[in-house]
């Protein structure tokens, strides 16, 4: 039932997508994110479309625009405005050293393929289905040769999983999973282009953002994609930073499996979306599973190793149907076992409250993030988990409610904190929210 309290915070998260909104696009936050997102826009659009069917069409219309010839979607995409203050910027990016860039200006990289299923969720809430499907149909071959990219260029084993190549491609930048494989670049000996950071201007977010040390390493690997001119084979050869990620594999079967829904919609086959399918959801359980701690782990392909650090990265593929039922189960006791619950602390923070290193207030390192909540809180709905489903649900809606639409949270109840960490007016943290008020 649709409360008060639900009504108003239904309206506060509007009014956040609202004022981000630039006439073009929906950015995540105009002042440390000000340009197009492109995982932001996955969640955004779900968001949108409990209420502005318009906006998630011309949302998904400027996002597109930057999709590359080979189907790489970039990271960003960067809006006009004068006035934005963000780095890397495209002069840094020099995406048009890429024989596959398109006019637009995006960066080089890629973020967590969620389109499949962020226009599935969004058809769903769509007010006039038959219209929505217009722009399913657009979609689905941009959204397809984004797929055929990822399982044909990041995969080169043909093992039926993705590798990113830089953290800020699964979007988890300074995750303590990546730690090991940066370790391999030593700002010492290397040569980092001279650049100056623009998001440490941003007063309430400095304290929480990457280090130094992990901006060197994110712009030295920039440097190099740069200098192979963007070409992928260069790029696998020569990168001391490759990884299967659970999250992003994850993400990329849920939409895999999305991408199946829409085709049946559309009339269009579905083979080749079931084979990527079949093939991955198997990969998953056989080289990410770790039944020793009832999580998928990522893999280091540089070293050909296991990378066992536990976040909550490795919950997620509940989400795309991947684990039997027993591990699921498994799962199950994971996330509400010592690693991610207490009774004194929200739902879920990001790495294991166990790790010696957590950071309740550093970025991914340790606070809840309201888009992981909510693709964890599909997956434990999915396996009929319903009480944690509900836990995960009602602690997002809460912790927007008490310090309003931040980016990140931290994990302990009684943390002190009057706020929540990053920046606020944040827009995935909005959408989700929407989303949920609409099934209340
Ligand atoms: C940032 O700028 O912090 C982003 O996470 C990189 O896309």
């Amino acid at each position: 039932m649709m409360t008060q309290y639900h009504k108003i915070l239904r309206q506060s998260a509007r009014d956040v997508l609202d004022r981000n909104w630039n006439g073009h696009f929906t950015r995540p936050a105009p002042s440390l994110y000000p340009h197009q997102w492109n995982w932001d826009t996955g969640f955004i659009v779900i968001g949108l479309a409990t209420y502005d069917w318009k906006r998630v069409e011309k949302d998904l219309q400027f996002l597109f625009r930057g999709q590359w010839k080979n189907g790489m979607l970039p990271h960003i995409i960067f809006g006009n405005d004068p006035e934005a203050r963000y780095f890397p910027g495209p002069e840094f990016w020099q995406a048009e050293r890429a024989s596959m860039a398109p006019e637009q200006a995006t960066s080089g990289i890629t973020q967590p393929p969620v389109f499949g299923f962020a226009l599935w969720h969004a058809y769903r809430h769509a007010p006039n289905r038959d219209e929505a499907k217009t722009l399913l149909r657009a979609l689905y071959p941009k959204i397809l040769a984004q797929h055929a990219y990822l399982y044909r260029d990041r995969d080169p084993a043909q093992e039926g999983l993705a590798y990113i190549c830089h953290p800020w491609e699964p979007g988890t930048d300074n995750s303590p999973t990546w730690d090991s494989a940066l370790q391999r670049i030593d700002p010492q000996q290397v040569s980092i282009p001279p650049y100056t950071r623009k998001d440490l201007q941003n007063p309430r977010a400095a304290a929480h953002r990457p280090t130094q040390a992990d901006y060197d390493r994110y712009v030295y690997l920039v440097d190099l994609f740069r200098s192979a001119d963007y070409e992928e084979a260069k790029i696998a050869a020569t990168c001391p930073f490759i990884i299967q990620d659970p999250l992003f594999n994850a993400i990329l079967i849920y939409s895999t499996e999305c991408l199946m829904h829409i085709a049946r919609l559309l009339d269009e086959p579905t083979n080749q979306l079931e084979a990527w399918r079949t093939r991955a959801v198997a990969q998953m359980n056989a080289k990410l599973w770790n039944p020793q701690t009832g999580l998928y782990d990522a893999w280091d392909v540089v070293q050909d190793q296991r990378i066992e650090i536990q976040t909550s990265s490795g919950l997620i593929p509940l989400l795309a149907g991947i684990p039997s039922k027993t591990q699921a189960e498994q799962i199950q006791r994971t996330l509400e076992g010592p690693m991610f619950s207490s009774r004194d602390t929200w739902l879920c923070p990001t790495y294991s409250l166990l790790a010696e290193d957590i950071n309740y207030e550093k970025y991914w390192r340790g606070p809840v993030w309201i888009n992981m909540n909510w693709l964890l809180y599909q997956g434990a709905k999915r396996y009929n988990l319903d009480t944690v489903a509900e836990r995960l649900r009602t602690d997002s809606l809460e912790l927007l409610n008490r310090f309003g639409f931040y980016e990140y949270f931290d994990p302990r109840r009684k943390s002190g904190t009057r706020e929540g960490y990053g920046t606020d007016q944040f827009s995935w943290s909005a959408s989700c929210a929407l989303d949920w008020l609409a099934e209340t």
